[in-house]
Formats: structure tokens, C-alpha cells, sequence
């Protein structure tokens, strides 16, 4: 089934990313490694705790996989079509290696832990298979697979956060960086994976995650993104301290490094998140006012089928209680079409959330049957997939009309925009994005740089893009 009916990149296409070497990597290097990253932004994240185990280990980075001596794909299993976009770039390889017999191919990520040794006997040519949360032992089993042997070590655990790995910056535009706050995930919603493959949830050490923001910060970074599968729930006990780390206290934390570093999180869960975490991002202005709180269906029984744990009605009153306490908040989703007996009903109901919550953007998704799910074991995947097409169709079309009035909204508004870099289309505008995570393209003017917060007023739109001019 094609996904390609979507306005927005799905996370597994976000993909693909080759990496140059990076300014923290001036040391000499005996060897070198490619990485490609597929799926969430904990994936990426991830890579970056890879890079930094493997320049321990004298690997160097490489943006070109024809000089690499350890080929990393960093693999997403969240639905069917993320496995098989892995599996054309594995067969890639192959050839690859073919001409190249001392290359190494390793399968890390949430592909590598869902199908474990079975990958070596599948995929012939993968040499090393490692889980998310067994990343230190990759020098280890490096070196057994150089020795000609096959090495897997998927083992989860409920402790590992990398706390104390400083990531190197992978592919970075030295502005915006993802730090990872939490791993894993308690809730079994019934489709998904990641419990699976991501193991029980657990919460990194609050100092590490402060001391890690406040380095960015030093070495110019402008904004940080916390990370976790469901942030609210986010709980560190720091003993030292005596204190109790709530998400709510983390984030200020993290606000409070410096009145110039934007904080932004995400995912939140709709029955986890607290009016707390509302009023503190209310009190600091850095804190950005945007909040992806992904709602899956707008039907109740289809929600309890999936087990969200929340009401149609409860989803409704927290977006009430988003615009009442930060009236200024972008709020975005993520939607799936075509969950086990979906009926016409049912999607009439998501079409109806959505216009209510007014989204200003969402990822939306077929629903893809994963093996070993609850919904697997349990309900039949019994939407046609016309049908399933036709309903994920109507959603698409509806959230672009949505994020084009909601953009039309926003002209004649000022916004501070925090400078990403080039726009893609033309190196004569600057790209960025203003607090409520929307993409802000203007003319370059004046001595402003890549870093800077720049003034803009908007004249004029897309349903992507707010377009403006430096006031
Ligand atoms: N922790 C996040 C979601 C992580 S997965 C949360 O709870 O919101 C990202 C998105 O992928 C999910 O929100 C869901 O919309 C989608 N997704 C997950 N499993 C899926 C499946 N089996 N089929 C289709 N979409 C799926
Ligand atoms: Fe998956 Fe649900 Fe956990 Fe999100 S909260 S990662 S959808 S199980
Ligand atoms: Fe994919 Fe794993 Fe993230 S399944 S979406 S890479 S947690």
C-alpha cells in the first residue's frame, strides 16, 4: 500500500541522513564508519550516542559509505513500510560488499531488537545486530566480527539511559539538538511496537540531562529538544538532592539555564499530560508554546480498542485546557486510518476532532498491522485497504486545509524566529521556525547569522511555510 498520499515526510522517511564528519571529531582516526538513521527522533539520538561510543573506540565518522569500514543502519519497525524501506538499502549493501569483502554491515535500533538472530539468517550479509539499549557493547562486538564471527547482543534493560555519553553532534546545523530524557514505554497502546522494542520505560538522570543543555548551550546552540516516547511521565528521584524530578520541574530546569535557550519536547501522552506542565510553560517565555499531543482516532470505542486509556471527551478537554492556559499554543497530532473495525462512524469522528482541535499539522498513517502487538494477537486488521486509502485520503486533505487557515491566521503577526539556516529553496532567504514549531522563510537582510532571533512579520503563506520579512 502506497503512503505517499501524505502532505508531511512520515517519520521513516525522514532517513537516510549521511553523515559528515563533524567539528568535534578532529582526532586522527584508524578507521571509519557510515551511519544511517531511520524512524523517530529517539533513533536519531541514539546515532549520536553510537558516534560518540565509536570515536572512543577510533572509528571517525563518514558521509561516504564507499570509504567506510563499518556500515550502521539505525533501523525503525513502527510500521511495515519502515522495514522494507531497511531492507532495499540492506540489499543495497550487499552489492556494495561484494566489491568491499572487509566492510562491516550492523543492524542497530528497533529492527535489530524485534527480530533479534533471526536478522543473520535472513540477511546473509549483516555482520553485527544490536538493541537500543545495548549500544556500550558495540566496540566488543566490533571485534568479534572482524574475527569472522557473528555478533548480537540485543539484551533490554531497565536501568541504561547513556546518562553519562556525551553525544557528538551528527549532521547538526550547530543550532537545534535533541537530548533524550527518558527510554522505552509503559503504555501498551495495542498497535505499537516500540514496548516491544524499546523495552520498559525509564527516566535519565535530571543533572546529566541539565549539564548536557547548559554544554549545548556553551558551545552556541539555541535550542534544545527533550525527548521520550510519553514526557510526562518522566520521574527521577535524585537522592543526592533529596528531590523529585517531575517533567514539570525538569523543564524549568532546563528553562532556566538561559533566557536565549528554546526548549521545545516532545511526545506527549493526552492522559498524561498535567495542567503543571502547562503553567510552567506559560511562566517562561522560552519555553515553546507547542505541544505535540497525538490523538490517534476521534472515537472512543476505537481508543479503548486501542488502548489510549483516554475518552474522545477527555482529549477534548485537554486541548480546552491547552487554549484556555497558553492561548498562543500550536497544537499537532499524529492520526491512524483504518484501525481494526474502523467504521465509517469512527472516521467521521476523527474528521470531527480534527477540525476541532484545530491542528496545525499532523503525521498521519495507514494502520499497519505489527507482529506480536496486542491488536495482532486480539482484532482482526479487517479495513480493506481501499478503504483504509480513502479515510487516511480524507484526513490528509482535511489537515491541509486546516494548516493553510491556520497559517492565513498568523499574517500580519510578528514572531521571533530562531534562525536555522538556509531556506531550502533559496540561499538568499533565511529558514527558521518561531515558538509554536512553525517554519518561518524571509528575505536576508542585515547582519543577521544562522543562531540569531530575528523579528518577523508575516505577509504571506503555504500550508507548510509562513513567509515574512525582518521588521
Ligand atoms: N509515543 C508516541 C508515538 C510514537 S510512534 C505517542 O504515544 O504518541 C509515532 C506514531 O506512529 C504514533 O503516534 C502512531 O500514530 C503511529 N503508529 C504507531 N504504530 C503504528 C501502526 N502499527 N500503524 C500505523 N501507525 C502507527
Ligand atoms: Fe507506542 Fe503508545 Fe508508547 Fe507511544 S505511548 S510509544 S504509541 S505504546
Ligand atoms: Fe521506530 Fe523505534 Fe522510533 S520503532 S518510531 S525507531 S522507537
Amino acid at each position: 500500500m502506497s503512503e505517499t498520499l501524505s502532505s508531511r515526510i512520515h517519520d521513516e522517511e525522514r532517513q537516510g541522513k549521511a553523515y559528515a564528519p563533524v567539528v568535534e571529531d578532529l582526532r586522527a582516526h584508524r578507521k571509519k564508519f557510515y551511519i544511517e538513521s531511520y524512524g523517530c527522533q529517539m533513533n536519531f539520538a541514539d546515532s549520536e550516542i553510537v558516534a560518540s561510543i565509536l570515536n572512543e573506540k577510533g572509528f571517525g565518522a563518514t558521509g561516504n559509505y564507499q570509504e567506510a569500514d563499518l556500515v550502521l543502519l539505525n533501523t525503525c519497525s513502527i510500521r511495515e513500510k519502515a522495514e522494507q524501506t531497511v531492507r532495499h538499502r540492506l540489499q543495497m549493501f550487499r552489492q556494495v560488499k561484494e566489491n568491499k569483502p572487509g566492510m562491516l554491515i550492523g543492524v542497530l535500533g528497533c529492527m535489530a531488537e524485534r527480530l533479534k538472530g533471526k536478522f543473520l539468517e535472513e540477511e546473509k550479509l549483516v555482520d553485527i545486530v544490536v538493541g537500543p539499549d545495548a549500544y556500550r557493547t558495540l566496540p566488543g562486538l566490533i571485534e568479534e566480527a572482524e574475527s569472522g564471527q557473528r555478533a548480537v547482543n540485543v539484551l533490554l534493560s531497565r536501568e541504561e539511559t547513556y546518562a553519562d555519553i556525551s553525544p557528538i553532534r551528527l549532521d547538526s546545523n550547530g543550532v537545534t539538538a535533541f537530548v533524550s530524557i527518558m527510554r522505552g514505554c509503559n503504555n501498551m497502546c495495542s498497535f505499537c511496537v516500540v514496548p516491544f522494542t524499546r523495552g520498559r520505560e525509564r527516566s535519565r538522570d535530571a543533572a546529566s540531562i541539565v549539564r548536557e543543555c547548559e554544554d549545548l548551550f556553551k558551545r552556541g546552540y539555541k535550542e534544545v529538544t527533550l525527548l521520550g516516547q510519553n514526557v510526562d511521565s518522566y520521574y527521577y528521584v535524585d537522592e543526592g538532592k533529596d528531590e523529585i524530578v517531575t517533567f514539570a520541574r525538569l523543564l524549568e530546569k532546563v528553562a532556566l539555564i538561559a533566557p536565549s535557550l528554546r526548549v521545545r519536547f516532545s511526545t506527549s501522552h493526552p492522559k498524561d499530560i498535567t495542567d503543571e506542565v502547562l503553567y510552567i510553560m506559560a511562566k517562561y517565555e522560552n519555553i515553546c508554546k507547542y505541544i505535540h499531543l497525538p490523538v490517534q482516532s476521534g472515537s472512543t470505542r476505537i481508543l479503548q480498542l486501542m488502548n489510549r486509556t483516554y475518552t474522545r471527551e477527555w482529549y477534548i478537554a485537554r486541548v480546552g485546557r491547552i487554549r484556555e492556559i497558553l492561548p498562543d499554543c500550536g497544537i499537532s497530532s499524529d492520526i491512524i486510518a483504518g484501525f481494526c473495525t474502523e467504521t465509517e462512524e469512527d472516521h467521521q469522528e476523527t474528521l470531527a476532532l480534527m477540525q476541532h482541535a484545530r491542528y496545525d499539522m499532523s503525521y498521519m498513517f495507514f494502520y499497519s498491522e505489527r507482529p506480536g502487538t496486542l491488536a495482532a494477537r486480539r482484532y482482526a486488521d479487517d479495513v480493506a485497504e481501499d478503504v483504509k486509502k480513502r479515510r487516511l485520503d480524507e484526513i490528509v486533505k482535511l489537515q491541509n486545509s486546516l494548516s493553510l487557515e491556520s497559517n492565513r491566521q498568523d499574517i500580519g503577526k510578528i514572531f521571533t524566529v530562531l534562525i536555522e539556516g538556509d531556506s531550502k529553496k533559496s540561499a538568499a532567504d533565511w529558514r527558521g521556525r518561531n515558538s509554536q514549531n512553525k517554519v518561518v522563510v524571509f528575505p536576508k537582510e542585515g547582519n543577521l547569522q544562522k543562531g540569531d532571533y530575528a523579528q518577523v512579520k508575516v505577509e504571506d503563506c503555504t500550508g507548510a511555510t509562513l513567509i515574512g520579512k525582518v521588521i
